[in-house]
Protein backbone atom coordinates (compact mmCIF):
# COMPACT_ATOMS: atom_id res chain seq x y z
CA UNK A 1 0.00 0.00 0.00
CA UNK A 2 1.65 3.27 -0.66
CA UNK A 3 2.06 5.85 1.91
CA UNK A 4 -0.88 8.15 0.45
CA UNK A 5 -3.27 5.31 0.69
CA UNK A 6 -2.03 4.04 3.59
CA UNK A 7 -2.51 7.63 4.88
CA UNK A 8 -5.88 7.84 3.42
CA UNK A 9 -7.14 4.42 4.71
CA UNK A 10 -6.41 5.17 8.32
CA UNK A 11 -8.04 8.25 8.31
CA UNK A 12 -11.34 7.29 10.62
CA UNK A 13 -9.20 5.38 12.98
CA UNK A 14 -5.45 4.73 13.96
CA UNK A 15 -3.53 1.33 13.50
CA UNK A 16 -3.22 0.77 17.45
CA UNK A 17 -7.17 1.44 18.18
CA UNK A 18 -8.67 3.79 20.03
CA UNK A 19 -9.27 5.29 23.66
CA UNK A 20 -12.60 4.34 25.28
CA UNK A 21 -13.76 7.90 25.82
CA UNK A 22 -12.65 11.48 25.64
CA UNK A 23 -12.07 11.04 29.84
CA UNK A 24 -9.42 7.88 28.90
CA UNK A 25 -7.80 10.82 26.78
CA UNK A 26 -7.78 13.39 29.27
CA UNK A 27 -6.07 11.00 32.11
CA UNK A 28 -3.87 9.83 29.65
CA UNK A 29 -2.50 13.64 28.64
CA UNK A 30 -2.65 14.62 32.17
CA UNK A 31 -0.89 11.05 32.97
CA UNK A 32 1.75 12.20 30.88
CA UNK A 33 1.65 15.99 31.60
CA UNK A 34 1.74 14.96 35.57
CA UNK A 35 5.59 13.97 36.59
CA UNK A 36 8.66 14.95 37.41
CA UNK A 37 8.18 18.04 35.39
CA UNK A 38 5.85 19.40 38.77
CA UNK A 39 7.08 17.80 41.88
CA UNK A 40 10.32 18.16 41.47
CA UNK A 41 11.50 20.44 38.17
CA UNK A 42 9.21 23.23 39.02
CA UNK A 43 10.11 24.15 42.75
CA UNK A 44 13.77 23.97 41.78
CA UNK A 45 13.57 26.23 38.95
CA UNK A 46 11.53 29.10 40.90
CA UNK A 47 13.81 28.81 43.46
CA UNK A 48 17.00 28.94 40.99
CA UNK A 49 15.37 31.95 39.13
CA UNK A 50 13.98 34.23 42.02
CA UNK A 51 10.33 33.28 42.48
CA UNK A 52 7.56 35.08 41.96
CA UNK A 53 8.16 36.72 38.46
CA UNK A 54 8.99 33.34 37.20
CA UNK A 55 5.97 31.77 38.24
CA UNK A 56 3.63 34.83 36.38
CA UNK A 57 6.00 34.36 33.41
CA UNK A 58 5.76 30.27 33.96
CA UNK A 59 1.89 31.04 34.22
CA UNK A 60 1.62 33.28 31.10
CA UNK A 61 3.30 30.99 29.19
CA UNK A 62 1.18 27.89 29.97
CA UNK A 63 -1.98 29.89 28.91
CA UNK A 64 -1.32 32.37 26.45
CA UNK A 65 1.29 29.80 24.92
CA UNK A 66 1.15 26.23 25.95
CA UNK A 67 -2.54 25.97 26.12
CA UNK A 68 -3.33 27.35 22.18
CA UNK A 69 -0.36 24.98 21.08
CA UNK A 70 -1.60 21.66 22.73
CA UNK A 71 -5.06 22.38 21.07
CA UNK A 72 -3.18 22.70 17.73
CA UNK A 73 -1.09 19.71 18.55
CA UNK A 74 -4.34 17.30 19.53
CA UNK A 75 -5.68 18.48 16.41
CA UNK A 76 -3.00 17.68 13.91
CA UNK A 77 -2.88 13.72 15.79
CA UNK A 78 -6.53 13.70 15.40
CA UNK A 79 -6.71 14.78 11.70
CA UNK A 80 -3.57 12.71 10.47
CA UNK A 81 -4.37 9.74 12.93
CA UNK A 82 -0.70 8.22 12.62
CA UNK A 83 2.39 8.49 14.26
CA UNK A 84 4.03 12.32 14.07
CA UNK A 85 6.24 11.90 11.43
CA UNK A 86 3.80 10.44 9.17
CA UNK A 87 1.47 12.64 10.24
CA UNK A 88 3.44 15.51 9.47
CA UNK A 89 4.23 13.97 6.40
CA UNK A 90 0.63 12.92 5.12
CA UNK A 91 -0.81 16.87 6.72
CA UNK A 92 2.03 18.47 4.78
CA UNK A 93 1.26 16.49 1.67
CA UNK A 94 -2.52 16.67 1.78
CA UNK A 95 -2.77 20.97 2.61
CA UNK A 96 -0.48 21.27 -0.39
CA UNK A 97 2.52 22.37 1.54
CA UNK A 98 5.64 20.27 1.93
CA UNK A 99 6.80 16.55 2.99
CA UNK A 100 9.64 18.51 4.89
CA UNK A 101 7.22 18.82 7.88
CA UNK A 102 7.79 15.40 8.89
CA UNK A 103 11.32 16.96 10.32
CA UNK A 104 9.03 17.88 12.95
CA UNK A 105 7.74 14.53 14.02
CA UNK A 106 11.92 14.07 13.98
CA UNK A 107 12.04 16.55 16.20
CA UNK A 108 9.65 15.35 18.82
CA UNK A 109 11.34 11.51 18.65
CA UNK A 110 14.45 13.47 19.73
CA UNK A 111 13.62 15.53 22.01
CA UNK A 112 11.38 12.69 23.48
CA UNK A 113 14.85 9.82 23.71
CA UNK A 114 16.87 12.86 25.21
CA UNK A 115 14.21 13.81 27.85
CA UNK A 116 13.30 10.17 28.55
CA UNK A 117 17.47 9.65 29.61
CA UNK A 118 17.54 11.92 31.96
CA UNK A 119 13.88 11.25 33.58
CA UNK A 120 14.73 8.17 34.58
CA UNK A 121 17.40 8.88 36.27
CA UNK A 122 15.42 11.25 38.60
CA UNK A 123 12.92 8.61 38.94
CA UNK A 124 15.40 6.62 40.26
CA UNK A 125 16.71 8.81 42.44
CA UNK A 126 12.95 8.45 44.01
CA UNK A 127 12.94 4.76 44.34
CA UNK A 128 15.70 5.30 46.02
CA UNK A 129 13.97 7.28 48.27
CA UNK A 130 11.37 5.53 48.90
CA UNK A 131 13.83 2.93 50.54
CA UNK A 132 15.18 5.53 52.04
CA UNK A 133 12.31 6.89 54.15
CA UNK A 134 11.48 3.17 54.94
CA UNK A 135 14.76 2.30 56.36
CA UNK A 136 14.30 5.82 58.48
CA UNK A 137 17.64 7.88 56.87
CA UNK A 138 15.13 11.07 57.46
CA UNK A 139 14.12 10.63 61.05
CA UNK A 140 15.05 14.00 62.48
CA UNK A 141 17.47 14.24 59.99
CA UNK A 142 18.30 18.03 60.01
CA UNK A 143 19.55 20.44 57.03
CA UNK A 144 22.88 19.14 57.12
CA UNK A 145 21.79 15.81 57.41
CA UNK A 146 19.31 15.73 54.42
CA UNK A 147 22.22 17.75 52.72
CA UNK A 148 24.51 15.25 52.96
CA UNK A 149 22.07 12.59 52.15
CA UNK A 150 21.04 13.91 48.80
CA UNK A 151 24.59 14.92 47.71
CA UNK A 152 25.68 10.69 48.64
CA UNK A 153 23.01 9.68 46.94
CA UNK A 154 23.52 11.45 43.80
CA UNK A 155 27.31 10.35 44.00
CA UNK A 156 26.90 7.04 44.34
CA UNK A 157 26.69 6.34 40.59
CA UNK A 158 26.35 2.28 41.24
CA UNK A 159 22.84 3.54 43.51
CA UNK A 160 21.83 5.62 41.10
CA UNK A 161 22.67 3.49 38.40
CA UNK A 162 20.38 0.28 39.74
CA UNK A 163 17.52 2.81 40.22
CA UNK A 164 17.92 4.32 36.62
CA UNK A 165 17.99 0.41 35.06
CA UNK A 166 15.22 -0.50 37.45
CA UNK A 167 12.52 2.48 36.12
CA UNK A 168 13.62 2.19 32.53
CA UNK A 169 12.74 -1.74 32.80
CA UNK A 170 9.71 -0.92 34.21
CA UNK A 171 8.86 1.49 31.36
CA UNK A 172 9.72 -1.17 29.27
CA UNK A 173 7.17 -3.94 30.84
CA UNK A 174 4.67 -1.56 30.49
CA UNK A 175 5.12 -0.24 26.90
CA UNK A 176 6.03 -3.46 25.31
CA UNK A 177 3.01 -5.46 26.89
CA UNK A 178 0.73 -2.66 25.39
CA UNK A 179 -0.94 -2.22 29.04
CA UNK A 180 -0.66 1.38 29.36
CA UNK A 181 -4.26 1.32 30.09
CA UNK A 182 -3.45 -1.04 32.87
CA UNK A 183 -1.13 1.59 33.97
CA UNK A 184 -3.31 4.83 33.36
CA UNK A 185 -6.54 2.14 35.48
CA UNK A 186 -4.04 2.64 38.06
CA UNK A 187 -4.07 6.17 37.76
CA UNK A 188 -7.10 7.15 37.71
CA UNK A 189 -6.77 6.19 41.71
CA UNK A 190 -3.49 7.05 42.68
CA UNK A 191 -3.22 10.71 41.07
CA UNK A 192 -5.93 11.55 43.29
CA UNK A 193 -4.19 10.36 46.14
CA UNK A 194 -1.08 11.81 45.34
CA UNK A 195 -3.05 15.21 45.39
CA UNK A 196 -4.38 14.46 48.49
CA UNK A 197 -0.97 13.91 50.12
CA UNK A 198 0.34 17.31 48.61
CA UNK A 199 -2.58 18.59 50.12
CA UNK A 200 -1.77 16.67 53.87
CA UNK A 201 1.42 18.20 53.18
CA UNK A 202 0.82 22.11 52.31
CA UNK A 203 -1.41 21.73 55.58
CA UNK A 204 1.92 20.83 57.20
CA UNK A 205 4.09 23.58 55.18
CA UNK A 206 1.40 25.78 56.60
CA UNK A 207 1.88 24.60 60.50
CA UNK A 208 5.17 24.14 60.54
CA UNK A 209 7.05 26.15 57.76
CA UNK A 210 7.34 29.60 57.31
CA UNK A 211 4.57 29.32 55.32
CA UNK A 212 4.12 33.27 54.96
CA UNK A 213 7.85 33.94 53.22
CA UNK A 214 7.11 30.62 50.83
CA UNK A 215 3.80 32.57 49.66
CA UNK A 216 5.75 35.51 49.42
CA UNK A 217 8.61 33.65 47.20
CA UNK A 218 6.00 32.26 44.40
CA UNK A 219 3.95 35.02 44.18
CA UNK A 220 5.27 38.48 44.74
CA UNK A 221 6.83 39.05 41.58
CA UNK A 222 10.39 40.66 42.10
CA UNK A 223 11.06 41.34 38.49
CA UNK A 224 14.64 42.74 38.57
CA UNK A 225 14.92 38.82 40.30
CA UNK A 226 14.47 37.30 36.29
CA UNK A 227 16.94 36.74 34.19
CA UNK A 228 16.80 36.72 30.38
CA UNK A 229 17.75 33.23 30.75
CA UNK A 230 14.95 32.95 33.42
CA UNK A 231 12.36 33.83 30.95
CA UNK A 232 13.35 31.18 28.21
CA UNK A 233 13.27 28.70 31.19
CA UNK A 234 9.61 29.31 32.44
CA UNK A 235 8.88 29.55 28.45
CA UNK A 236 10.70 25.66 28.10
CA UNK A 237 9.03 24.78 31.47
CA UNK A 238 5.17 25.22 30.04
CA UNK A 239 6.57 23.18 27.32
CA UNK A 240 8.11 20.52 29.38
CA UNK A 241 5.58 20.35 32.15
CA UNK A 242 2.56 20.30 29.51
CA UNK A 243 4.41 17.09 27.17
CA UNK A 244 3.61 19.58 24.28
CA UNK A 245 5.70 20.01 21.37
CA UNK A 246 7.16 16.90 20.68
CA UNK A 247 4.24 14.63 19.30
CA UNK A 248 3.27 13.00 21.86
CA UNK A 249 -0.08 14.65 22.89
CA UNK A 250 -0.33 14.61 19.20
CA UNK A 251 0.44 10.55 19.30
CA UNK A 252 -1.90 10.23 21.85
CA UNK A 253 -4.45 12.81 19.82
CA UNK A 254 -4.42 10.42 17.16
CA UNK A 255 -6.36 8.20 19.41
CA UNK A 256 -9.03 10.33 20.18
CA UNK A 257 -12.57 9.64 18.85
CA UNK A 258 -14.29 11.77 16.20
CA UNK A 259 -16.26 14.44 17.72
CA UNK A 260 -14.45 14.87 21.14
CA UNK A 261 -13.87 18.20 22.37
CA UNK A 262 -10.08 19.68 22.12
CA UNK A 263 -10.18 22.67 23.86
CA UNK A 264 -12.05 21.86 26.54
CA UNK A 265 -9.67 18.93 26.91
CA UNK A 266 -6.74 21.05 26.69
CA UNK A 267 -7.71 23.11 29.36
CA UNK A 268 -8.49 20.36 31.74
CA UNK A 269 -5.45 19.29 30.97
CA UNK A 270 -3.31 22.69 31.52
CA UNK A 271 -5.52 23.49 34.65
CA UNK A 272 -4.95 19.99 36.60
CA UNK A 273 -0.96 19.78 35.38
CA UNK A 274 -0.80 23.30 37.07
CA UNK A 275 -2.58 23.24 40.18
CA UNK A 276 -0.07 20.21 40.82
CA UNK A 277 2.65 22.41 40.55
CA UNK A 278 1.89 24.89 42.49
CA UNK A 279 0.94 22.93 45.31
CA UNK A 280 4.38 21.33 45.12
CA UNK A 281 5.49 24.79 45.65
CA UNK A 282 3.24 25.80 48.19
CA UNK A 283 4.74 22.41 49.94
CA UNK A 284 8.13 22.73 48.95
CA UNK A 285 8.77 26.81 49.95
CA UNK A 286 7.87 27.46 53.23
CA UNK A 287 9.80 24.08 54.59
CA UNK A 288 12.88 25.98 52.83
CA UNK A 289 12.80 28.87 54.28
CA UNK A 290 11.53 27.78 57.76
CA UNK A 291 14.83 25.30 57.62
CA UNK A 292 17.37 27.88 56.02
CA UNK A 293 17.70 25.79 52.86
CA UNK A 294 18.71 27.67 49.79
CA UNK A 295 15.82 27.62 47.33
CA UNK A 296 18.34 27.93 44.56
CA UNK A 297 20.38 24.79 45.59
CA UNK A 298 19.04 23.00 41.85
CA UNK A 299 17.93 19.53 41.24
CA UNK A 300 18.42 18.56 44.77
CA UNK A 301 16.10 20.95 46.20
CA UNK A 302 13.19 18.49 46.42
CA UNK A 303 15.25 15.37 47.79
CA UNK A 304 16.66 18.03 50.68
CA UNK A 305 12.98 19.66 51.66
CA UNK A 306 11.06 16.82 51.65
CA UNK A 307 12.90 14.82 53.99
CA UNK A 308 13.48 17.48 56.60
CA UNK A 309 9.07 17.42 56.57
CA UNK A 310 8.93 13.86 56.94
CA UNK A 311 11.89 13.31 59.10
CA UNK A 312 9.65 15.27 61.73
CA UNK A 313 6.23 14.11 61.17
CA UNK A 314 4.64 11.14 63.29
CA UNK A 315 4.47 8.43 60.71
CA UNK A 316 6.94 10.33 58.54
CA UNK A 317 8.11 7.25 57.38
CA UNK A 318 5.41 5.64 55.99
CA UNK A 319 3.76 9.04 54.63
CA UNK A 320 7.17 9.43 52.90
CA UNK A 321 7.68 5.80 51.51
CA UNK A 322 3.80 6.86 50.04
CA UNK A 323 4.78 10.06 48.58
CA UNK A 324 7.57 9.39 46.44
CA UNK A 325 5.79 5.84 45.26
CA UNK A 326 3.12 7.77 44.14
CA UNK A 327 5.39 10.26 42.47
CA UNK A 328 7.38 6.99 41.09
CA UNK A 329 3.53 6.19 39.38
CA UNK A 330 3.60 10.10 38.22
CA UNK A 331 6.96 9.53 36.48
CA UNK A 332 5.88 6.19 35.06
CA UNK A 333 3.41 7.25 33.26
CA UNK A 334 4.92 10.55 31.92
CA UNK A 335 8.09 8.10 30.73
CA UNK A 336 5.39 5.59 28.82
CA UNK A 337 4.31 8.99 26.83
CA UNK A 338 8.42 10.16 26.28
CA UNK A 339 9.01 6.96 24.62
CA UNK A 340 6.04 6.38 22.76
CA UNK A 341 6.86 8.59 19.82
CA UNK A 342 10.54 6.76 18.84
CA UNK A 343 9.06 3.23 19.49
CA UNK A 344 5.64 3.95 17.30
CA UNK A 345 8.15 5.58 14.90
CA UNK A 346 10.02 2.38 14.82
CA UNK A 347 7.12 0.23 14.41
CA UNK A 348 5.25 2.27 11.74
CA UNK A 349 8.25 2.94 9.73
CA UNK A 350 10.68 -0.38 9.84
CA UNK A 351 7.80 -2.47 10.85
CA UNK A 352 9.87 -3.96 14.13
CA UNK A 353 7.69 -5.71 16.72
CA UNK A 354 6.21 -3.59 19.34
CA UNK A 355 8.67 -5.21 22.00
CA UNK A 356 11.55 -4.99 20.12
CA UNK A 357 11.51 -1.18 19.15
CA UNK A 358 10.52 -0.44 22.51
CA UNK A 359 13.71 -2.52 24.61
CA UNK A 360 15.87 -0.43 21.53
CA UNK A 361 14.74 2.72 22.38
CA UNK A 362 15.32 2.10 26.21
CA UNK A 363 18.92 0.27 25.42
CA UNK A 364 19.74 3.51 23.87
CA UNK A 365 18.31 6.05 26.13
CA UNK A 366 19.65 4.26 29.27
CA UNK A 367 22.98 4.44 27.86
CA UNK A 368 22.64 8.12 27.27
CA UNK A 369 21.22 8.26 30.85
CA UNK A 370 24.86 7.01 31.97
CA UNK A 371 26.06 10.21 31.09
CA UNK A 372 23.35 11.97 33.42
CA UNK A 373 24.22 9.59 36.31
CA UNK A 374 27.62 10.25 35.54
CA UNK A 375 27.07 14.06 35.85
CA UNK A 376 26.14 14.26 39.83
CA UNK A 377 29.29 11.82 40.56
CA UNK A 378 32.17 11.31 38.82
CA UNK A 379 31.98 13.93 36.15
CA UNK A 380 30.52 16.74 38.13
CA UNK A 381 33.58 19.07 37.18
CA UNK A 382 33.44 17.96 33.41
CA UNK A 383 31.85 21.26 32.29
CA UNK A 384 31.12 22.21 28.54
CA UNK A 385 28.47 25.01 26.58
CA UNK A 386 25.93 24.63 29.88
CA UNK A 387 27.46 23.03 32.16
CA UNK A 388 27.43 18.95 32.88
CA UNK A 389 26.25 16.43 30.39
CA UNK A 390 22.64 16.60 32.40
CA UNK A 391 22.66 20.43 31.77
CA UNK A 392 22.87 20.14 28.51
CA UNK A 393 20.77 17.55 27.79
CA UNK A 394 18.04 19.27 29.64
CA UNK A 395 18.83 22.60 28.29
CA UNK A 396 19.02 21.66 24.34
CA UNK A 397 15.74 19.42 24.64
CA UNK A 398 13.69 21.65 27.14
CA UNK A 399 14.57 24.94 26.24
CA UNK A 400 15.37 24.43 22.74
CA UNK A 401 13.84 21.56 21.03
CA UNK A 402 10.34 21.58 22.17
CA UNK A 403 9.91 25.34 22.24
CA UNK A 404 11.19 25.05 18.54
CA UNK A 405 8.48 21.76 18.21
CA UNK A 406 5.70 23.59 19.45
CA UNK A 407 6.21 26.55 17.04
CA UNK A 408 6.59 24.83 14.51
CA UNK A 409 3.26 23.02 15.16
CA UNK A 410 1.57 26.51 15.94
CA UNK A 411 2.42 27.99 12.83
CA UNK A 412 1.32 24.73 10.91
CA UNK A 413 -1.63 24.27 12.55
CA UNK A 414 -2.55 28.19 12.30
CA UNK A 415 -1.09 28.55 8.90
CA UNK A 416 -0.41 26.32 6.66
CA UNK A 417 -3.81 24.05 7.93
CA UNK A 418 -6.27 25.72 6.07
CA UNK A 419 -9.57 27.20 7.92
CA UNK A 420 -11.78 24.80 6.49
CA UNK A 421 -9.94 21.83 7.83
CA UNK A 422 -8.92 23.20 11.13
CA UNK A 423 -12.80 24.50 12.09
CA UNK A 424 -13.95 20.87 11.02
CA UNK A 425 -11.37 18.84 13.12
CA UNK A 426 -11.89 21.13 16.52
CA UNK A 427 -15.43 20.80 15.75
CA UNK A 428 -16.41 24.15 17.59
CA UNK A 429 -18.30 26.04 14.66
CA UNK A 430 -15.98 29.16 13.71
CA UNK A 431 -17.74 31.57 16.52
CA UNK A 432 -15.35 33.18 19.61
CA UNK A 433 -13.71 30.05 20.67
CA UNK A 434 -12.40 28.84 17.37
CA UNK A 435 -11.28 32.63 16.37
CA UNK A 436 -9.64 32.64 19.85
CA UNK A 437 -7.87 29.78 18.99
CA UNK A 438 -6.70 31.11 15.63
CA UNK A 439 -6.02 34.47 17.16
CA UNK A 440 -3.40 32.48 19.45
CA UNK A 441 -1.84 30.08 17.39
CA UNK A 442 -1.35 31.92 14.33
CA UNK A 443 0.33 35.23 16.28
CA UNK A 444 0.42 35.18 19.77
CA UNK A 445 1.99 31.69 20.58
CA UNK A 446 4.66 31.73 17.52
CA UNK A 447 5.42 35.34 18.75
CA UNK A 448 5.97 34.35 22.14
CA UNK A 449 7.90 31.67 21.62
CA UNK A 450 10.51 33.90 18.82
CA UNK A 451 10.66 36.67 21.12
CA UNK A 452 11.38 34.93 23.84
CA UNK A 453 14.59 33.58 21.56
CA UNK A 454 15.62 36.23 20.68
CA UNK A 455 15.58 37.98 24.04
CA UNK A 456 17.26 34.71 25.28
CA UNK A 457 20.66 35.18 22.80
CA UNK A 458 20.76 38.74 23.60
CA UNK A 459 19.50 39.89 19.78
CA UNK A 460 16.75 42.44 21.82
CA UNK A 461 16.37 43.99 24.98
CA UNK A 462 12.65 43.78 26.06
N1 LIG B 1 5.34 16.50 31.33
C1 LIG B 1 6.25 15.61 31.96
C2 LIG B 1 6.51 16.06 33.37
O1 LIG B 1 6.18 17.16 33.74
C3 LIG B 1 7.54 15.46 31.20
C4 LIG B 1 7.37 15.40 29.73
C5 LIG B 1 7.81 16.28 28.81
C6 LIG B 1 6.65 14.44 29.01
N2 LIG B 1 7.42 15.93 27.57
C7 LIG B 1 6.71 14.81 27.67
C8 LIG B 1 5.96 13.32 29.40
C9 LIG B 1 6.08 14.05 26.71
C10 LIG B 1 5.33 12.58 28.43
C11 LIG B 1 5.40 12.94 27.12
O2 LIG B 1 7.07 15.36 34.13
Amino acid sequence: MSEQAAGTFNRRSSLHGHWSSRLAFVLAATGSAVGLGNIWKFPYIVGEYGGGAFVMVYLGAVFAVGLPIMTSEILLGRRGRRNPIATMRILGAEEGSSRHWQWLGAIGVLAGFLILSFYSVIAGWVLTYIVKSLTGSFEGANLQQVTALFESTADDWVLTTVGHSVFMIMTVVVVALGVQHGLERAVRILMPLLVLCLLLLVGYSYIEGDFVRGWDFMFSPNWQALSSEGILVALGQAFFTLSIGMGTIMAYGAYLPEGAPITSSALIVALSDTAIAILAGLVIFPIIFANGLDPAVGPGLVFEALPLAFGQMPGGMYFGALFFVLVTFAAWTSSIGLIEPAVAWIVETFYRPRTEATILVAVAAWLLGMGTVFSFSIWKDKLFWQGTIFDNLEYLSTNILLPVGGLLITVFAGWILCRNSSSEELGVGTGFLYKGWRLMARFVAPAAVVLVFLHATGLIQL
